[in-house]
């Protein structure tokens, strides 16, 4: 059984931003920079689909299509890993929430525990970009570093600078059709978090369409003010 009081500590982060608007590329930069703990609700979900846990069963063919896993599933899984023990330096959400619904289920699950979020930062882009970004992406198999075949290749082909490791692999949901269909979803469902996040005070946004270091630097800024 959860405990609430071990939920998670602060800081809490959220990373909002399109399917490509580089939030797993961003909130691992951040983990390095400011001790946190990614939590990638979409890693977590394939985690589950290649477990062939009953959740990752029922994710697997939604992922796939580009449509948004149910609320009840994502919220039950992203619940079980704030709970972990490395959660209690702080985290940094990405991917979550991207309904309402999850919004108000995180509001309640941190206003348990006496937490509260720092900051809710949108990554803004154009959604030209996107398709180019994600049908370049590939990570490591080994350590989950991404890398991008024009924007971030790695330095020596095949093998990972973090971690050399030789093997990398590409999602299933990374096809133009899906992707397609994911920028729809998160028009239709996510964007509106933004309104969300403003009128709670929490909400900053990051031009998230230049240069991965130079966006780096302009998010660390506004994390060290929203956790300071
Ligand atoms: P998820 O894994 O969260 O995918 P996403 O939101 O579609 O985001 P991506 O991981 O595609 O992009 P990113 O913003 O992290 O970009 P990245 O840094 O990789 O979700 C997948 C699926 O799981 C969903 O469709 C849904 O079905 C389900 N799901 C997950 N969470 C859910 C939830 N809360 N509720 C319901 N369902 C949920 O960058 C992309 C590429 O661009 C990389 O190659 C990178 O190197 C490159 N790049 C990054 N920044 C730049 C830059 N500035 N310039 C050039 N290239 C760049």
């Amino acid at each position: 059984m959860t405990d609430a009081t071990t939920l998670t500590a602060a800081p809490v982060l959220i990373l909002l931003g399109p399917p490509g608007a580089g939030k797993g590329t961003q909130a691992r930069k951040l983990e390095q920079a400011h001790g946190l703990v990614q939590l990638s609700t979409g890693d977590l979900l394939r985690a589950a689909v290649a477990e062939g846990t009953e959740a990752g069963k029922r994710a697997k063919a939604v992922m796939e299509a580009g449509e948004l896993v149910s609320d009840e599933i994502v919220i039950a899984i992203l619940r079980d890993r704030l709970a972990s023990p490395d959660c209690r330096k702080g985290v940094i959400l990405d991917g979550f929430p991207r309904t309402t619904v999850q919004a108000e289920a995180l509001d309640r699950l941190l206003a348990d525990s006496g937490q509260r979020i720092n900051a809710a930062i949108s990554l803004d882009v154009e959604d030209a970009a996107m398709v180019e970004r994600i049908s370049g992406r590939f990570t490591c198999a080994t350590c989950g570093e991404g890398y991008h075949d024009s924007f971030k290749p790695t330095a020596r082909a095949g093998t990972c600078d973090a971690c050399g490791g030789t093997e990398m692999k590409r999602r299933a949901d990374d096809k133009a059709e899906t992707v397609a269909q994911r920028l729809e979803a998160y028009h239709a469902q996510t964007a509106p978090l933004i309104a969300y996040y403003d009128k709670a005070g929490t909400l900053s946004r990051v031009d998230a369409m230049g240069a991965i270091d130079k966006i780096a630097s302009n998010l660390s800024d506004v994390v060290s003010r929203a956790i300071a």
